[in-house]
């Protein structure tokens, strides 16, 4: 079976978590090949398996290159394990015994591994992952590597998600849209949020942008922001450092719009390093939304 049709199956058995991202309507698979509305809007499944549900051009900022640094960062070094360990834990005490099946939908998934390493231990509750971003190349590169899992090229403030289908939404280094995450959640879901605080990646900004890099950064808006939208939020913090080698520096400046704009002796300075520890100092917002209770 070719990873076309496999995807089709797929999709064929949580259809009902779709809906048309331009007229809103529920969606069918057609001839193992595409989804298809009663209007006919019609999404292609690609070779690789992934849908295209994008429905306006759009313009990346981030390219192949970077997808496949923060691969090897995330899957070939400890740097975000942690991190995949503390938001596995939250989802595992959040889902209660009754529920024995779960959506996670990582909006903003990049090239798909967080997902993935978040959800290997999330426990024996049948899990349906889904990915969705508007980056193409980060979409493709997730559904060669990770093929259990329903990727999706789509924006994530008109999802082509149906209402109340997740019962946990990701949102991990990457834009959010709140209306938009409060009506795909489920009764008692919850959004997981992971932004930076003023330390994350110190060493990168000393280097590459040092005017950021005097604990100046700060991240009030979007905490504040989140806990304004959601009910019972859960603020954590995680910081620590862990030591990286000089490959993994190499993909450390690669994987980081930081570097985005650093000079070539700036970017040599840093990855000629032997081996050097790395900050990760994060804040985790954890909220649920009850349609009912409106808004705390
Ligand atoms: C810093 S990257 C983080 C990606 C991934 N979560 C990670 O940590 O590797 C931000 C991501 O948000 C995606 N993004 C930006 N705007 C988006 C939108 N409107 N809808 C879906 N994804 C979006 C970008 O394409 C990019 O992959
Ligand atoms: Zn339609």
């Amino acid at each position: 079976m070719t990873n076309k049709e496999k995807s089709a199956k797929k999709l064929r058995e949580t259809i009902d978590l779709f809906r048309c991202p331009i007229c809103q309507s529920p969606i069918k698979v057609f001839d193992l090949k595409s989804l298809i509305c009663p209007n006919n809007h019609t999404f292609d499944i690609a070779k690789q398996g992934y849908i295209n549900m994008m429905t306006r051009p759009t313009n990346s900022l981030y390219d192949k290159k970077l997808f496949e640094a923060r691969q090897q960062i995330i899957t070939g070094s400890n740097l975000y394990t942690l991190l995949h360990d503390r938001v596995s834990k939250i989802i595992k005490e959040h889902l209660d015994s009754t529920n024995d099946s779960i959506v996670i939908l990582d909006a903003g998934c990049g090239e798909g591994s967080h997902l993935q390493k978040v959800t290997e231990t999330v426990g024996n509750v049948a899990t349906t992952r889904m990915g969705l971003d508007v980056s193409k190349e980060g979409v493709i590169m997730a559904a060669k590597n990770y093929k259990d899992t329903i990727w999706l090229v789509g924006d994530l403030a008109n999802t082509p998600i149906g209402d109340g289908s997740c019962q946990v939404i990701l949102n991990i280094f990457s834009p959010a849209n709140y209306m938009e995450f409060k009506r795909v959640l489920a009764p008692n879901g919850l959004v997981v949020k992971v932004v930076p605080r003023a330390n994350y990646l110190k060493e990168l900004r000393e280097v590459f942008i040092p005017e950021t890099s005097n604990g100046m950064y700060s991240n009030d808006e979007t905490v504040s922001l989140f806990k304004k939208h959601f009910h019972s939020v859960s603020h954590y913090q995680l910081c620590y450092s862990k030591t990286l080698n000089q490959e993994d520096l190499i993909h450390l400046a690669e994987m980081s719009p930081l570097a985005w704009n650093a000079k070539k002796e700036q970017i040599d300075a840093f990855i000629h390093q032997d081996a050097t520890e790395i900050t990760v100092d994060l804040d985790i917002l954890v909220g649920s939304y009850d349609a009912e209770g409106g808004r705390a």
